[in-house]
């Protein structure tokens, strides 16, 4: 007789003592399967976790259909719940009691498996991605995208509650210039035109606001073609959102009370608003970098005036092309100078000239510098050390250069050292909003102005007579929302008067010509009534790696690219027929040799 396994009486991790006697159905995935005794015992396996059933031989036919059974084998069972007595197994929710069968359906049979759901993974990523829905099968991973769900949902919840309505935005449609190269859908219809695939729907929300619609989110996929990272995928997802009639306090307020909901929801944690702010100026002096983790110190301090009078090239040279001399201070034994070489490779390897670093130690006649470069310093090291909190067994790691070079290294030393030393602290959430960014940053390769985040974001009203003449001094109304030090979020108030959105179209770079070809719709609408305007973007996937404690974005979606934007379960991309190429009338070039 087949089991009705459409009426489950109970999903698989749901029994405990208080159901024995009653006769249930379950149905799901062999686990394992093992005999014993002349008894066969098999766990079975659903998202909620796993039952253990008993087949006896007195059961002939039940009992002989198990000893079939393999591993992620798909069945349905019905017996009876019986306790486990003496054989209790407190690893497992349901280890109290077991199934004692009477009926067993085998509704599918598995193949040999290229890698095992219930045990201990050690398998390249290729094939983990090739077999996804495999890999997905696995508690973990379960775990994973039930939270992402759950962080969705407060995310939806939550703007829903605030009056925020729901529209869809389109997928082909003009490039946006969010920094990234566009990915490009050939048109059949136009051959020789393009859409982009959206790096975001920015410019769609603000028409939103045009349009009167004031209150604007959407859970909605990005498209980037840029170099990935762990923090990076070609397609991920934003919670988009955009406000009509409001200054930077009253978005970042929303988004404060979002933020507290997602904690609420998936992690059961009370957040304390208001959320810190700092300057992006601040985070740049404090930590070299506009995105810091502050949940540890080793901050960057300023030796320029200090050391300018030291008779050290490597300074000397730095100080007088107009750059800077930073340094960390660093303590603890872990700091040898197999590890300190080994930092130094790491910064050459960025493009960066070396490390200077000297240790401190306590000498007869008082503080002394040790290692190479010491000698130069020993004639300030009393004071060196006082004004940067160094004592005797620190490390301090000098880095001298453009101001902008030296904050990339030194960021980069400080996470490694924090790393190395072990002192970042674990389930620690620290959220930061950064604010007063420039507006443009200077573009040293291609010698132009660049907007720091998008061309539509407004200077600040107090820099705004600033614009022309000393553009690079203008700060915005950005606003940036790091976790740990990851850009969790970003966002601004927007220009919503032509004259000024022009103005920075042209500061950018950006001709008329070009702002009309590329733009003309955007500047049309802001001739028609445009209240003012903001909003933000969450990166969805960066909040669930970031709950989830995962390394990489790619264990948060579902069917991920690959470090080479490639998907190995589909195989995309792929090439495409002849036929597919002349209707879009177009030809693939030979690849250069
Ligand atoms: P921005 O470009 O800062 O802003 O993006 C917003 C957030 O999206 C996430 N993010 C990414 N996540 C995964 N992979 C990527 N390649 C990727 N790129 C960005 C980050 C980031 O903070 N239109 C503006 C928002 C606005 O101004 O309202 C925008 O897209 O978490």
């Amino acid at each position: 007789m087949a089991v009705a396994y459409n009426q489950r009486t109970h999903r698989c991790g749901e029994l405990r003592k208080a159901h024995v006697g009653q006769t249930v159905t379950l149905a799901g995935w062999v686990n394992t399967s093992r005999d014993h005794g002349g008894m066969t015992f098999v766990d079975l396996r659903d998202h909620t976790g796993i039952t253990q059933l008993r087949f006896t031989p007195d059961k002939s036919t039940a009992h002989a259909a198990a000893r079939t059974l393999h591993n992620e084998d798909v069945i349905a069972v019905t017996g009876q719940v019986v306790s486990r007595g003496e054989w209790t197994n407190p690893k497992i929710a349901t280890g109290e009691i077991e199934v004692e069968v009477t009926e067993i359906d085998v509704l599918s049979r598995c193949d040999p498996l290229p890698f095992q759901i219930n045990d201990e993974l050690d398998v390249g990523e290729d094939l983990l991605l090739k077999y996804r829905f495999l890999h997905l099968r696995r508690p973990e991973m379960q775990g994973i995208f039930r939270l992402r769900n759950t962080v969705a949902k407060a995310i939806r919840e939550y703007f829903h509650e605030h009056g925020f309505v729901e529209i869809e935005t389109p997928f082909l449609t003009k490039s946006t210039p969010e920094g990234a190269r566009d990915y490009l859908v050939p048109s059949r219809v136009r051959p020789g035109t393009f859409y982009a695939l959206p790096q975001s729907p920015q410019l769609f929300k603000q028409l939103f606001m045009i349009a009167g619609f004031d209150r604007y989110a959407q859970i909605v996929r990005c498209f980037r073609d840029e170099d990935l990272r762990l923090d990076r995928q070609p397609e991920f997802t934003q919670l988009d959102m955009e406000m009509a009639f409001v200054q930077r306090e009253d978005v970042m307020n929303v988004v404060e009370g979002c933020v507290k909901r997602i904690f609420k929801d998936a992690m059961g944690l009370d957040i304390p608003l208001p959320l810190p702010r700092m300057t992006e100026h601040e985070a740049m002096e404090r930590f070299g970098i506009d995105r810091p983790d502050t949940r540890f110190g080793l901050e960057l301090r300023d030796v320029t005036e200090l050391v300018r009078g030291l008779d050290f090239n490597v300074f000397r040279d730095a100080i007088d092309a107009g750059g800077v001399v930073k340094c960390i201070v660093a303590g603890g034994e872990k700091l040898t100078r197999k590890v300190t070489d080994g930092l130094t490779e790491e910064l050459r390897g960025m493009g960066g000239a070396g490390l200077p670093l000297t240790k401190v130690a306590q000498g007869a006649a008082g503080i002394e510098f040790q290692t190479g470069i010491a000698k130069f310093f020993q004639p300030i090291a009393a004071k060196l050390c006082q004004a940067v909190g160094a004592k005797p067994g620190d490390t301090v790691f000098f880095m001298p250069g453009k101001y902008a070079d030296v904050c990339k290294y030194l960021h980069h030393i400080r996470t490694r050292v924090a790393g190395i030393l072990g002192i970042i602290p674990e389930n620690q959430w620290n959220l930061l909003w950064i604010i007063d960014f420039p507006l443009l940053t200077w573009d040293e390769e291609e010698k132009r102005w660049a907007s720091t985040h998008h061309p539509f974001t407004a200077p600040l009203d107090e820099d705004l007579h600033m614009l022309e003449t000393d553009p690079g001094k203008v700060r915005d109304k950005a606003y940036d929302l790091v976790l740990n030090g990851t850009e969790m979020a970003g966002g601004s108030i927007r220009i919503h008067r032509k004259d000024v959105q022009s103005q920075v179209f042209r500061i950018l770079g950006i001709s008329d010509e070009e702002a009309k070809e590329k733009f003309e719709f955007l500047l049309d609408a802001l001739r028609f009534g445009a209240p003012p305007h903001g909003g933000i973007a969450f990166g969805l996937d960066r909040w669930v790696m970031k709950l989830a404690n995962a390394n990489s974005l790619r264990d948060v979606i579902a069917f991920p690219k690959t470090q080479r934007a490639v998907c190995p379960l589909t195989n995309a991309p792929s090439t495409v027929s002849k036929a597919q190429l002349d209707e879009l009338f177009l030809t693939i070039k030979p690849l250069p040799k």
